[in-house]
């Protein structure tokens, strides 16, 4: 059982829509049980930095305000972009903060690498750690879903509806670059929503022919437009990224696929006009949608429940429609999900007739 007195609550790498209901829902659940709540202010950051930034939350924070419906993080995330310093030295700044704000244990709002790190600066203090998966990339190992993913789907399927309106207007054959890094789980699951008509992702192989040849089979239809849905991190047909650009977290760091496809598909066939649009950070905001807002209250009372059995280390999970918690060495030890070529979603997107690549 836990001696737990006051928790610090934190949301780490890239932001989704989602967070700020995790963030309620943790108020709430550690509230009844008599806990103390520090909102930690832009990631680890607010801990390790002095002097150290952070407020107290109550219920009232969110009860009374419109916070838990919208994206964005109530407490600010950690910025990638500045220069970190040794582990040795955060581990070191992290124990002095926790011991100055008097945490017993920190709630981890972030992907898998934002987890790991916490863990293992929270080793050179007495503070437990339970984490709470979030990406728009889906890409965190064991739980079916992370917070944000389906609103961002949501995002991109509206995408591809708007642009299927104008491509029938001009008879053109439009691309959708969409986020999620090395997985291509945000465009496949938006691409079978939105009726798609080519979709590529990483993990599958494709060919400039194969695409071409979907866009003139569609053309003897009779129709005379097109919707092509696009991850950001596949290569180009000779089987390389076109740049190999990291973040200073090591991060790969896409974008400009689409018009690379763009001027591959243009230069051998041209009886559809191709345009791209890069979705961007849209993916990231919008309203979170009804399964985000869900998937974060069952996550927030989950981790909490967690705290109070004194488990440490931890990560709450999804999986086969229940809600979990499994040890965060496991998490790290999983590395990356990806989207499994063998997949129901792969699957039903060729039976539908989609070109999803060489498979
Ligand atoms: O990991 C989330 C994500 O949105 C990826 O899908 C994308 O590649 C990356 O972050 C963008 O990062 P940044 O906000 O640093 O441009």
């Amino acid at each position: 059982m836990s001696s737990i007195k006051r928790i610090g609550i934190l949301t780490s790498g890239g932001d989704c829509a989602g967070l700020n209901a995790v963030i309620s829902a943790v108020v709430k659940a550690a509230t009844k049980k008599g806990w103390e709540v520090y909102g930690i202010h832009n990631g680890t950051d607010g801990i390790t930095e002095k002097p150290h930034s952070f407020e107290v939350l109550t219920v009232h924070n969110f009860s009374d305000s419109p916070w838990p419906r919208l994206s964005g993080s109530y407490l600010g995330s950690l910025n990638k972009g500045v220069k970190m310093e040794s582990l040795e030295e955060m581990t070191r700044k992290f124990a002095v903060g926790v011991k100055e704000l008097g945490l017993d244990a920190i709630v981890v709002v972030g992907g898998d690498g934002s987890m790991n790190i916490v863990s293992n600066y929270c080793k050179g203090t007495l503070a437990k750690v339970v984490g709470i998966p979030k990406t728009i990339d889906n890409d965190t190992p064991i739980t079916e879903f992370s917070v944000g993913f389906h609103s961002a789907v949501q995002v991109c399927t509206s995408a591809i509806d708007s642009l299927e309106l104008t491509a029938r207007s001009h008879s053109r054959a439009l691309i959708m670059e969409v986020m999620g890094r090395d997985a291509g789980h945000l465009a496949m699951h938006s691409a079978i929503a939105g009726a798609a008509d080519v979709c590529l992702v990483p993990e599958i192989p494709y060919t400039i022919d194969g695409v071409i040849n979907k866009l003139k089979e569609i053309k003897a239809s009779g129709r005379n437009h097109a919707v092509i849905v696009v991850s950001e991190g596949i290569k180009t047909e000779a089987g390389e990224h076109l740049s190999n650009k990291k973040n200073l977290v090591g991060e790969a760091v896409y974008g400009g696929i689409s018009q690379y496809l763009c001027n591959e598909i243009s230069s051998r066939y041209n009886a559809f006009q191709v345009r791209t649009t890069t979705l961007g950070h849209v993916q990231r905001s919008g309203v979170p949608v009804a399964f985000d807002r869900l998937l974060a209250s069952l996550y927030g009372a989950e981790a909490i429940e967690v705290l109070a059995r004194g488990e440490d280390n931890k990560m709450v999970i999804w999986k086969g429609g229940k809600i979990d918690a499994v040890d965060l060495s496991e998490v790290v030890k999983s590395g990356t999900t990806l989207l499994n070529p063998k997949s129901e979603y792969v699957k039903a997107a060729k039976e539908l007739g989609m070109y999803i690549g060489e498979i």
